[in-house]
């Protein structure tokens, strides 16, 4: 009989992060990275005084309401937090959890490499080289969109937005931003700020989204906000797939009111993501990579686990959502 707390880890996670794990707690750890179902995480619950999850597994009002009471917190190995229902934990005393920060360097880029490989073409002329079809070089072949000197509008000017915007002035690029309430002029670093979205959609050469799922951004890039986008922008999605709507953004990319678009996170992923962004040659695709580096998921997990040990040592956790 131990006091050393019991951790439901959901995922496989990186080796140093499962090691402290098992230095300092009683993980139930998930070596072949199966992806549980809800009943599957609620009986493994049975003996855990913690959840260590990820965003693929949604924590519904319901699932929280079946936990089991010697459940006391939920800490997520993610920032974003839409797939907890935060006022059912609430309800029921647990605390929950993220881990901000450490993961907008790694996310930035993948926004500033969505920019440009839409811009410029990149998975189209790689899949051509790859299929053996590029034939020629000639002046008017494969021509991209110039990003360098353009306009970089951005909802959602959180950290993730700051630093993206960060790396956009290394391309010239004025920054436009959306944001619930402005940023410090210190923060701000001459961005140019607008109230609504409506405002800021016209200054966006390329628009990259970076606010949260919410039941507010819902749908948030949808027809009416597209039409107010200058012809030919470029929309670049590393927040979460929801708040585009897809039939609106694929029907601007087809009559070309887009020029391109870089995604990196879906409606519906990963196995029912809309089928003509598949078919679609101006549509830069990637797999929810906005985190993947090695140094920024090691830092997640090392976050999460901190919040974890403030938790244990009855202390607030510097990261809690609810
Ligand atoms: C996050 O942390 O929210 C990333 O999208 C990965 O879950």
């Amino acid at each position: 009989m131990t006091d050393t707390p019991v951790i439901l880890v959901t995922r496989k996670l990186p080796d140093a992060v499962e090691a402290r794990l098992r230095r300092d707690y009683q993980p139930i750890l998930n070596p072949d990275d199966r992806l549980y179902t809800a009943d599957e995480i609620i009986a493994m619950s049975a003996k855990a005084d913690a959840i260590l999850p990820c965003h693929t597994e949604k924590f519904t009002a319901d699932v929280i309401a079946r936990l089991p009471d010697n459940v006391r917190a939920i800490a997520n190995f993610s920032v974003g937090y839409d797939h907890v229902d935060l006022d059912a934990a609430k309800a029921k005393g647990l605390i929950v959890t993220n881990t901000p920060d450490v993961l907008s360097d790694a996310t930035a880029e993948i926004a500033i490499l969505l920019m440009l490989g839409a811009a410029r073409r990149a998975s189209e002329g790689e899949r051509m080289v790859r299929a053996r079809e590029w034939k020629d070089w000639s002046p008017t072949f494969m021509i991209g969109s110039q990003v360098t000197g353009k306009r970089f509008g951005v909802i959602g000017m959180g950290r993730v937005g700051q630093v993206a915007a960060k790396r956009a002035r290394g391309f010239d690029m004025e920054v436009h931003y959306y944001n619930r309430t402005r940023l410090s002029a210190d923060l701000e670093c001459g961005a140019i700020y607008h109230e609504t979205v409506e405002e800021l959609l016209p200054h966006c050469d390329v628009l990259s989204i970076h606010c949260p799922a919410t039941p507010q951004t819902t749908g948030l890039l949808n027809n009416e906000r597209i039409a107010l986008l200058p012809d030919g922008a470029i929309v670049v999605n590393t927040g979460r797939g929801g708040v585009v709507n897809d039939d609106a953004l694929v029907e601007a990319l087809k009559s070309g009111k887009v020029y391109a678009a870089g995604l990196d996170v879906f409606n519906g992923e990963p196995e029912n993501i809309h089928p003509a962004y598949l078919k679609l040659e101006n549509v830069f695709l990637l797999p929810h990579l906005g985190s993947a580096t090695r140094e920024t998921r090691d830092d997640m997990g090392f976050r999460a686990l901190d919040n974890l040990d403030a938790i244990f040592a009855g202390r607030e956790p510097t990261d809690r959502i609810a």
